[in-house]
C-alpha cells in the first residue's frame, strides 16, 4: 500500500514565479489496484505522480510504502527501490530515436544486475501483445507516436515492476491501442501489480478502482 500524507510541492519558492503545484494532498493507493488522478491541465497530476514515483522531491509531506516513510531513506536506497520496483510510462522520459525498438527496451537493463539479452524473448512477447512485434528492429524515429507509446510501455514493464506509474498513457493513441492499454492495465492488476496513472480519458477511469480529482493542486 502507498500512503501519501499532506504532500506539498512548491516550485520557485519565494520568487516571483512561485507555484504551488500540489497542496496538502493525502491519499491511499491499495495494492493490486488501479488508481487514476484526474483534473484540468496544470492541476498537479504529473507533479504528484513524479513525487510518488520518487523522481521529484516534495517540499513537505510524507510518502509511505508499506508503512515506511521512503523520504527518510537514503538517496541510494530510493534509487535501488525505484529501479527494482517501479516502471514509468512518462511522456518526458523519451525513447532514444537512433536505436531500435528492441534496443530501447533492453539497453536500460544494463543499469540493473542482469544480462539484457536474457529479456529478449519477453520483450518480443510484450511487443506482440501490443501489436508492434514487427517493429522490434525498426529505429524508434521511424515509429508513429502511438507505436512509440507502446514501445515505452514494454520498456517500463519488462522487469515486472510492482508499481507502474503512467502519465496520460492513452493521450496520443487511437481507440484500438487505447483498448489494448486498458487490457494491459487490467491484467497487471490481476497479476498483483499496482497502477497509478493520470488521465483525462473517461474509459480509462472506468477501469480504475479509484479516481482522485484535483483542482489547482488540491484534492477535490
Ligand atoms: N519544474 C517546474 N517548475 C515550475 N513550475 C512547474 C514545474 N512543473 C510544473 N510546474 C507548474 O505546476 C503546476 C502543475 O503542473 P503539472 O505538470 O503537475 O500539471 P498537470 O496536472 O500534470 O497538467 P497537464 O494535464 O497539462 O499535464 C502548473 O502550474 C505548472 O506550470
Ligand atoms: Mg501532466
Amino acid at each position: 500500500m502507498i500512503e501519501v500524507r499532506n504532500l506539498t510541492k512548491i516550485f520557485n519558492r519565494g520568487k516571483f514565479n512561485e507555484t504551488a503545484a500540489v497542496v496538502d494532498v493525502s491519499l491511499k493507493v491499495k495494492d493490486r489496484s488501479i488508481v487514476a488522478l484526474t483534473g484540468p491541465s496544470g492541476c498537479g497530476k504529473t507533479t504528484l505522480l513524479s513525487m510518488i514515483g520518487l523522481i521529484l522531491t516534495p517540499t513537505s509531506g510524507e510518502i509511505l510504502y508499506d508503512g515506511e516513510n521512503v523520504l527518510l531513506a537514503s538517496d541510494f536506497w530510493r534509487t535501488m527501490f525505484r529501479r527494482q520496483s517501479f516502471g514509468f510510462i512518462f511522456q518526458h522520459i523519451n525513447l532514444l530515436p537512433q536505436y531500435t525498438t528492441l534496443e530501447n527496451i533492453l539497453l536500460p537493463l544494463y543499469s540493473s544486475d542482469v544480462d539484457p539479452w536474457e529479456y529478449e524473448g519477453k520483450a518480443r512477447e510484450w511487443l506482440s501483445r501490443l501489436g508492434i512485434a514487427d517493429r522490434a528492429e525498426h529505429l524508434v524515429e521511424q515509429l508513429s507516436g502511438g507505436e512509440q507509446q507502446r514501445a515505452a510501455f514494454v520498456r517500463a514493464l519488462i522487469k515486472d515492476p510492482k508499481y507502474v506509474f503512467a502519465d496520460e498513457p492513452t493521450v496520443f493513441v487511437d481507440e484500438e491501442t487505447s483498448r489494448i492499454i486498458y487490457k494491459v492495465f487490467s491484467s497487471l492488476r490481476d497479476s498483483g501489480k499496482t497502477v497509478l496513472l493520470s488521465t483525462h480519458d473517461p474509459e480509462l477511469m472506468k477501469i480504475a478502482d479509484e479516481t482522485y480529482r484535483f483542482c489547482k493542486g488540491r484534492l477535490v
